[in-house]
């Protein structure tokens, strides 16, 4: 099993969107796969199709989400608070996240075995998945942390604007203090495996002439290895997430990934070079 978390402390470049669509293209390929939602905005939850309506009435997650998993040595291990996802066909399962979890972070960082315990619990459903990715949020919190600490290899998705490249030494910071904590857990460092270019222009010029040396900069600055694979700036991307049914009055969140709202999309395709990416440098054969 292998765990990649999709990390970047500048918000916005497309976290959440890599995840659920990269999830999506990995189970295509005939990987089990599980994704943990790490942060509080839950936008992966609700892109995987976790939360169906807009009332508070109906939340079912709030007993039963990552904190759960994180807070209790005994209880709640992932099997029982991953939920099955038919955003994508075939399905995936999904830990799903709470709004709760801003306001618990205090409570679970006073807790010794929170930095460690993803890793034990992650541990015992290692015969289950084939690939787990961690959505992140975009600070230098202890959720962060935690997903960083309890993963093998990390991606960075970045639109590669100034702001976005100046936050990856941040990034590299973080990392560092991660790998000290891990190498006390006696365990392999985490493995960058790369800054992904998202939310990319498809303006002409840009495309032919900047976005090349925004890529060479992050090589030349940063020393990251950047994808070969860019994901576009693209309406079907946004677009497949926020898809509603209309039931009677109602309004159900029905999200589906790009590469089952529309198979044969440039986004679909960009997700299907990522996954071979993916699978190239972690050593996974399709
Ligand atoms: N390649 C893309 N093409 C078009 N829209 C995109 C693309 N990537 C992301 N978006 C849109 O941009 C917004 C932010 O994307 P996303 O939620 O994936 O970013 P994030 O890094 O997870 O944000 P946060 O830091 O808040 O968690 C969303 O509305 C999403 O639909
Ligand atoms: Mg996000």
């Amino acid at each position: 099993m292998k765990v990649i978390a999709i990390y970047h402390n500048k918000g916005g470049v497309g976290k959440t969107t890599t995840v659920v669509n990269l999830a999506a293209a990995i189970r295509k390929k005939g990987k089990r796969v599980l994704v943990i939602d790490l942060d509080s905005q839950a936008n992966t939850t609700f892109a995987t199709g976790l939360v169906k309506f807009d009332d508070e009435d109906f939340d079912d997650i709030k007993d039963s989400n990552i904190f759960h998993v994180l807070s209790s040595e005994e209880f709640f291990p992932i099997s029982e608070v991953a939920r099955k996802s038919s955003f994508t066909n075939p399905e995936i399962y999904v830990v799903p996240s709470h709004i709760d979890l801003i306001k618990n972070e205090t409570d679970l960082n006073a807790l010794d075995y929170s930095r460690g315990i993803l890793i034990e619990k992650l541990e015992e459903i290692e015969d289950k998945y084939d690939v787990v990715l961690i959505d992140t949020p975009p600070s230098l919190n202890l959720y962060a942390r935690i997903a960083l600490i309890s993963a093998d290899y990390l991606i960075i998705p970045s639109d590669l604007k100034p702001f976005a490249n100046q936050g990856l030494i941040n990034v590299k910071e973080f990392v560092k203090g991660i790998n000290s904590f891990k190498k006390q857990l006696r365990k392999a460092p985490l493995e960058i495996l790369g800054v992904l270019p998202s939310k990319i222009s498809t303006n002409n010029k840009f495309m032919q002439y900047t976005l090349k040396t925004r890529i060479e900069k992050v090589v030349e600055r940063y020393g990251i290895d950047v994808f070969e694979t860019v994901i576009y700036e693209r309406d079907d991307l946004a677009k497949c997430s926020e898809k509603v049914l209309e039931i009677g009055e109602m309004e159900v969140a029905d999200p589906l990934s790009v590469l089952d709202y529309k198979p044969n999309s440039l986004s679909a395709q960009e997700f299907e070079s990522l996954v071979k990416e993916v699978f190239n440098k972690i050593g996974m054969v399709e």
